[in-house]
Order: structure tokens, then sequence, then C-alpha cells
């Protein structure tokens, strides 16, 4: 079936899922970036939050669906000729960028919902709140928030180098068989 993987390829599902976490997590760190440095009186204050949080909580779940499909159905192994570095390297860096894409916005989701208030998507459904840590939680929340978010900004911009590196100057399908 098209939509699954096989051992030649990513199916359709796994590529459509990379791109738009892809998209939505470099989003959210430029939007997070920006929504920090605004004042109460700043006239997007409010929706920049909103925003935030209501993208956040779809790249949660989509994170959450990626991790599942991946379990259903494995991603191809990488392509032959690689060193064992670069395929050792492929594999923490794969590992690194999932558990990011489920610890940031978790710990976004725990921020907001310190004060045992749940959280809503565009005002559409609202998730409730889990836990009820109060201040403390609230701060734990925010320092793992900065570092991982920004830590994999760092990791993007590697995983991606690596990819065009591939492409451009290996001249293999490593970026091609996501396309
Ligand atoms: C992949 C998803 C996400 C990414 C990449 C992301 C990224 C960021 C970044 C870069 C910041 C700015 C940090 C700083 O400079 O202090 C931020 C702040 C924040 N994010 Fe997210 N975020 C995500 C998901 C979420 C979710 C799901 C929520 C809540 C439901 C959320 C709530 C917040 C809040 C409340 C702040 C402000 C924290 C503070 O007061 O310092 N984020 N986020």
């Amino acid at each position: 079936m098209f939509l699954k993987n096989s051992p030649a390829g990513y199916g359709l599902f796994s590529k459509s899922l990379h791109w738009l976490n892809a998209l939505l997590v470099i989003i959210l760190i430029g939007l997070g970036f920006y929504m920090v440095g605004l004042t109460y009186y700043d006239r997007w204050y409010n929706a920049a939050l909103t925003w935030h949080k209501s993208l956040g909580l779809i790249a949660l779940g989509l994170a959450m669906g990626m991790a599942g499909w991946q379990w259903y159905s494995p991603p191809p192994a990488t392509l032959p000729g690689l060193q064992r570095w670069e395929r050792l390297g492929a594999r923490i860096m794969h590992i690194a960028l999932m558990g990011m894409m489920l610890v940031i916005p978790f710990s976004g989701y725990l921020i907001s919902t310190s004060a045992g208030q749940g959280v809503e998507i565009f005002g559409l459904a609202r998730i409730p709140a889990l836990l009820h840590g109060g201040t403390t939680l609230r701060d734990v929340a925010i320092a793992v928030h900065f570092y991982a978010a920004y830590g994999t900004a760092l990791l993007v911009i590697g995983h991606g180098g690596a990819a065009l590196k591939h492409h451009f100057v290996n001249r293999d399908d490593t970026l091609r068989r996501m396309l």
C-alpha cells in the first residue's frame, strides 16, 4: 500500500507527517521566540500565545501519531554505502528529534496547565489539565521547554544540513526518498 513504509522507501503517510511536523516545529520556534518578546500592551500578545498553544498541541498530536506510525510501519533501513558512524549518527539524530517533538509540546502543555486549567485548540477543543504542580512544575516546565526548543533548533539545522549534504555532495537518494 502506498501509504505504508516499505524496505524500499517511505510511504505517503510518513512523508506527510514528516514535512507537516517539520513546518510546525520551525513556525513554533519562531513564534515562541517572537511571542516572549511581546509586552501585555502589544496587540499580538494574546493572539500569538493562542496560536502558539493551539499549533503546539496539534504538533503534539502529530508527533504522537508519527511515533505510533513508526512502530506500526517501520521506516526503511539507511541507504547502503553509508559509513558506520553515519548510520549511528542518523539513528541518534532521529531518536533525539522524535523525543524532542514530544518533550517540547508536552512541557508547553504543562506550563499552560500548571494552575489546573485546561488548554484550548483554537477554541474548538479543550484539553484538560493532567497535573496540578503549581509554580514548581511551571518553573521546571518553562526551563525544559526553553532548552529543548532552542536545542532542537540546532538539531534541525544539523538534520537539514546532513540531508542537503547527501543530496548535493554525495548525490545519493537520502533526501529524495523523503520527497
Ligand atoms: C513543537 C512544539 C513547540 C515548540 C517548538 C515551542 C517553542 C517555544 C519557544 C521557542 C518558546 C520561547 C521560549 C523563550 O524564549 O523563553 C516557547 C514559549 C512558550 N510556549 Fe511553546 N513550543 C511548542 C509547543 C507549545 C505548547 C503545546 C504549548 C502549550 C499548550 C506551549 C506554550 C508555551 C508558553 C506558555 C511559552 C512561554 C513560556 C514563558 O513564559 O517563558 N508551547 N515555545
